[in-house]
């Protein structure tokens, strides 16, 4: 058993397929927005946006850079308002256009921090793309520009979402469910 003794492999939320699929739609409508941009920063959060960002960019073919950001929540799990940025990106932002490309907006404080921050910066464009918008849980405003999944209120595992580091390598998405049934660890 791969996965773990106790644990069965998590319900198939979304296929990998359907990921791919919608992968490629998401990079056309990026190409084609950014058709006249001569360099577009393509930022990622780690680590839960990056086998998301490393299939777009692949299908994307305008030209990118690429950064990295790592934050971190004080406490609980979840952010509960306030972010820490453990990893800042390299690069200077100032006056250029900049993608941010994110797993999962849960409450949005992650993306509010860190939209608020490249503004703060001086970036010439914001826009935000994300693999799955929990949109149900949002505490905080945040637009998604690009949206791959509207999900429901359940945790959900792999395409680089974890629970305690597990899961990130499956190639789809998947409930997470602990022995009682129950869908938040
Ligand atoms: P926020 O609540 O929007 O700030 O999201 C914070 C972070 O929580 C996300 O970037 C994910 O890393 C994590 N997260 C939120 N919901 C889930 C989930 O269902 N599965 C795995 N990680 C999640
Ligand atoms: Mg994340």
């Amino acid at each position: 058993m791969p996965w773990g003794k106790e644990n069965a492999l998590p319900r198939v939320l979304i296929t990998e397929q359907e990921v791919e699929r919608r992968v490629r739609e998401l990079a056309a409508a990026i190409d084609h927005d950014y058709a006249a941009t001569e360099r577009l920063i393509c930022i990622g959060v780690l680590k839960g946006s990056v086998f998301f960002l490393v299939d777009l960019l692949k299908r994307v073919t305008i030209p990118v850079a690429v950064d990295f950001f790592q934050t971190a929540s004080y406490g609980a799990s979840t952010s509960g308002g306030e972010v820490r940025i453990r990893k800042d990106i390299d690069l200077s932002i100032r006056g250029q256009d900049v993608l941010l490309i994110e797993d999962i907006v849960d409450t949005g404080y992650t993306l509010r921090t860190i939209l608020d921050l490249l503004r703060f910066r001086g970036a010439k464009s914001v826009k935000l793309c994300a693999l799955l918008d929990k949109a149900s849980r949002r505490e905080v405003d945040v637009p998604i520009d690009y949206c791959g999944f509207q999900i429901e209120d359940v945790f959900v595992v792999g395409y680089g979402l974890d629970f305690d580091e597990r899961y990130r390598n499956l190639p789809y998405v998947g409930v997470y469910e602990d022995r009682g049934g129950h869908t938040h660890p």
